[in-house]
């Protein structure tokens, strides 16, 4: 182990590692299988939080989580997590890791200002209710909602196909939206990227985090000042009422 990573290692309980298992064409037999690899990857951190990428494996949820819960009782991982399990899923997972005495701690999934449907389709009431976090994966929306492709529309052209599909109609749609950020973050003294990730970490008290993505040393800076202002309560209502067309 290099230098550098032993003078890491000192902050392992400041970093959070979390990682996931991709069930696609597999069993779940895997998971534990895997588990050496991945420890020896992340050496010397520990795995604080280990997802199921997605529902679909080969093998059935109680299998798949019973391997969850066995690398939990053997310390391998920290806490449990899933990523893009709907509502009716999520209740499943908690319910078999319940039976073995373990928490389901986390459901990533796509959540932004311009991307609210888990607010509709009972994602977000059922991680309030059972008390499971929502991890908000493109919490930028692949960078639309920073406000430089509203500002330069020609931007757009230089992205790769599919997120250029994507941002299509959704710059047109936020264009009022991304006008009120832009007159808030000035008022903040922040930006507009900043006060997208500081509504979702705000708007719904504890339950949501986010896991920006930085191309640059500058925007992971950036999005971790986030934690360190608050959008007032009249604010966070307004960019709400603002965004209802992406319900
Ligand atoms: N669970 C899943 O199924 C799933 C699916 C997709 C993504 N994810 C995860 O979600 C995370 C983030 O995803 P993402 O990168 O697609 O989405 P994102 O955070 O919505 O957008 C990231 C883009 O926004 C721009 N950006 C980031 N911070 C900025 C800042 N402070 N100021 C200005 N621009 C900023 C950058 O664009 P430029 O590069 O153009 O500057 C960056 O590439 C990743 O960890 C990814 O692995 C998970």
């Amino acid at each position: 182990m290099s230098k550098g990573l032993q003078a890491v290692d000192k902050k392992d309980d400041e970093i959070i590692v979390a990682t996931k298992w991709m069930p696609m064409m597999r069993r779940a037999r895997s998971i534990k299988k895997t588990i050496d690899d991945r420890k020896n990857y992340l050496n010397p951190y520990t795995i604080d939080l280990h997802q199921i990428h997605m529902p679909y494996s080969f093998s059935s949820f109680q299998k798949q989580f019973d391997a969850m819960s066995d690398l939990l009782d053997e310390g391998h991982i920290r806490s449990i997590g899933i990523s893009n399990f709907s509502a009716k899923q999520m209740i499943k997972a908690h319910d078999i890791l319940a039976d073995r005495g373990h928490v389901l701690a986390s459901n990533q999934v796509n959540y932004s200002l311009i991307k609210r449907k888990i607010e509709s389709n009972g994602i977000l009431d059922t991680a309030k209710e059972l008390g499971i976090t929502i991890i908000s994966w493109s919490p930028l929306q692949s960078g639309i909602l920073t406000g430089r492709f509203h500002e330069n529309r020609e931007q757009t052209e230089s992205l790769l196909m599919g997120r250029k599909m994507m941002s299509r109609g959704s710059i047109k749609k936020s264009q009022k939206l991304i006008d009120s950020m832009s007159l808030i973050a000035d008022s903040h003294k922040v930006t507009i990227a900043q006060v997208a990730l500081n509504w979702l970490i705000n708007f719904h008290g504890e339950t949501v985090v986010a896991i920006p993505g930085s191309t640059k040393p500058k925007q992971a800076e950036q999005n971790g000042q986030v934690m360190n202002f608050k959008l007032t309560k009249t604010e966070l209502n307004d960019l709400e009422e603002l965004s209802r067309d992406f319900l």
